[in-house]
């Protein structure tokens, strides 16, 4: 029998809202659709209590929400002038060196420092008075994938606790001190130099426009499906614009990948569209390839099978196809090819 949790009653700004035990205050709010500003937050990972602006009043106490659990009875207020205080502080610190060219970063209306600025408020005046130039950081455009632009980075870390926490790749990490802090790996080596494997979860975590994919373009709708890479079935929204493939963006409510994706299936989906790909049988007759049907492909192939039986065939599987098809397949060679001669791919 499924056992059944207890949820934790409390207030939030005189709602009663509930949670599960060990949520935190920040977690229990946004579940509740009660914002609270926040960027160095996400569910996936550990809290971090960085950035200092999601601070909230328990008990007549400021505290991190983020780094705060809900308990039963807990009375708890988002807004107060101390709060107030160490937000707009805060936000304006990290607003000091980030590149203003919101229009052109990619990021534009689904960046949470533009959400933060505009719940917290911010004006012209309090942006010249803090506003301090800095030597232009040079972007990594190393990675084939992805690019990297510190003069965006706001240092909330996101991207280096996916890297550990979630990949347990390690790759990047904060490199220097104080005010010349950066992301980078280790030994100062470009991201496609470093032991990064490509796989974007710290792409699709990061806040701000500082890590963005080089070739996605925003869908114009999206197609649920799943991905075609190998053979564990991660689910994927395809996202496409008019009858092209431009993006892919890994489906968190799927049960087998929750939100996750290799390098191959977040970002291999250029062959879909591809001048080059194949759209019919080639046969070769006379040292050319020249286009066939389906039929005259298969029973070609079938003819050349029959005169190789035995010790004259091997089989490859693929980790592309199900379980069922690669079954059938041994199944197929063994029985109709006799021979025992076949290998997964999966085995390099
Ligand atoms: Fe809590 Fe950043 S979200 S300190």
């Amino acid at each position: 029998m499924e056992k059944v949790i207890e949820k934790i009653k409390f207030k939030i700004d005189g709602v009663e809202v509930t949670a599960e035990p060990g949520t935190n205050v920040l977690d229990a709010a946004l579940e509740n659709d009660i914002y609270i500003p926040h960027l160095c937050h996400h569910p996936d990972l550990v809290p971090a209590g960085v950035c200092r602006l999601c601070g909230v009043e328990v008990n007549g106490r400021v505290v991190m929400s983020c780094l705060t659990p809900v308990q039963e009875g807990m009375e708890i207020k988002t807004e107060n002038s101390e709060i107030d205080q160490t937000r707009q502080v805060a936000l304006k610190l990290l607003l000091t060196n980030h590149e203003l060219v919101c229009h052109s970063c990619s990021a534009n209306n689904r960046c949470e420092l533009q959400k933060v600025a505009s719940y917290i408020g911010i004006t012209a005046a309090d942006m010249g008075q803090m506003r301090r130039t800095r030597a232009v950081l040079p972007m990594d455009s190393s990675n084939p994938f992805f690019e990297f632009d510190p003069n965006k980075c706001i240092l909330c870390g996101i991207c280096v606790r996916t890297c550990d926490e979630i990949q347990g790749v390690f790759a990047i990490d904060f490199v220097n001190r104080g005010y010349d802090t950066v992301i980078g790996s280790f030994g100062g080596k470009s991201w496609v130099e470093s032991t990064c494997e490509s796989c974007g979860e710290c792409v699709v975590r990061c806040p701000v426009g500082a890590l963005m994919p080089k070739q996605a373009q925003p869908p114009a709708r999206e197609v649920k499906t799943t991905c075609v890479y190998c053979g564990v079935g991660c689910g994927i929204y395809l996202g496409v614009r008019g009858d092209e493939v431009v993006s892919v963006r890994a489906d968190r409510e799927n049960p087998i990948n929750k939100g996750s994706l290799c390098v191959k299936g977040r970002y291999g989906f250029k062959f879909i569209n591809h001048r080059d790909r194949l759209k019919t049988p080639l046969i070769k007759k006379d040292g050319e390839f020249v286009e066939a049907t389906w039929d005259e492909a298969l029973d070609l192939v079938a003819e050349k099978f029959n005169q190789r039986k035995g010790d004259q065939f091997a089989a490859l599987c693929s980790a592309k196809c199900t379980n069922e098809d690669n079954y059938i397949f041994q199944k197929f060679t063994r029985s109709a090819m006799v021979t025992n001669t076949i290998d997964h791919c999966a085995r390099l």
